[in-house]
């Protein structure tokens, strides 16, 4: 469903701090695929993202969503099809409006005051308890005042209100504490499974990596360095993982270090 092919990507060309990301890089992704991908600090983990998102355009390349040609469709029209949650559980939701609001955005629908807002509201209320944050009680509440926890739940839920055709990732547990991230991390499960959703989500635990999805990517220096799935992916282990990682690094860096946290 989606299909990256020969994409090259070089920042800054012909500048001191040119930094060639892509080069003939080449990723097919079926649909209801749940892939974790991991990889050290600078793999071009993220810029794979903001590729399939349409953040920077490839200098050569053709990316396909659903056989559809979107290389030169900008983000915002992508937006539609792609949800994309970051790190920061600040970024994706606006923290002056309420949780209603919010939700009524990414509903997609234009004035508060329409008919169907009751409906709507419950509506909302019946999602927001599946969250199992306490969320459903606070309709009224802005949502810049929800801890890191309870806001990149509701990101979720509303990244995935309208059933994206791609749900991206990108490390969206790793700014909070050990037991909030394996919640939302087990909501995330939970949601992809249920909508049957076609998801990337990059991860800096090899634990996690292995214990979510179908298929596992690991990544280093702009290319895809281990590809298993299904039965592959099952049976291997942190340690494999590790060992990989070696022969195909020479060494372990200490940056990767993250790379062993739970
Ligand atoms: N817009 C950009 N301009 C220049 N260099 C970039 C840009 N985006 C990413 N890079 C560089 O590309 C490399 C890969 O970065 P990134 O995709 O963020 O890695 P990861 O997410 O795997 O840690 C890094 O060396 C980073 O500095
Ligand atoms: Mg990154």
């Amino acid at each position: 469903m989606l299909k990256i092919e020969g994409l090259s990507k070089t920042f800054g060309k012909g500048t001191l701090n040119e930094k060639k990301i892509f080069s003939n890089f080449n990723f097919n992704v079926d649909n209801g695929d749940f892939i974790t991908i991991i990889g050290s600090n600078g793999a071009g983990k993220s810029s794979l993202f903001n590729a399939i998102f349409g953040t920077f355009l490839p200098d050569e390349g053709r990316i396909y969503l659903d056989n559809k040609d979107i290389t030169y469709v900008p983000s915002h029209v992508r937006a539609k099809d792609i949800g994309y949650l970051f790190q920061d559980p600040r970024v994706g939701t606006a923290p002056n409006m309420t949780i209603e609001e919010n939700l009524f955005l990414a509903a997609g629908e234009g004035g508060w005051f329409s008919i169907g807002q009751k409906k709507k509201s419950n509506e909302f209320k019946e999602k927001l308890s599946l969250l199992n944050m306490n969320l459903e009680n606070n309709l009224k509440k802005p949502v810049g005042l929800l801890s890191g926890g309870q806001r990149q739940a509701l990101t979720l839920l509303m990244a995935t209100y309208s059933k994206p055709k791609l749900l991206l990732l990108d490390e969206h547990t790793a700014a909070l504490d050990p037991e909030t991230a394996k919640k939302v991390l087990d909501l995330t499960n939970k949601v992809v499974k249920e909508e049957h959703l076609t998801c990337l989500m990059i991860t800096h635990s090899m634990e996690s990596a292995l214990s979510h999805g179908n298929r596992i990517i690991m990544m280093n220096d702009g290319q895809i360095i281990y590809d298993a799935k299904g039965k592959e992916k099952e049976e291997q282990t942190v340690q494999g993982l590790l060992n990989l990682f070696k022969t195909k690094e020479g060494n372990l860096m200490a940056s990767d270090r993250m790379l062993l946290e739970v």
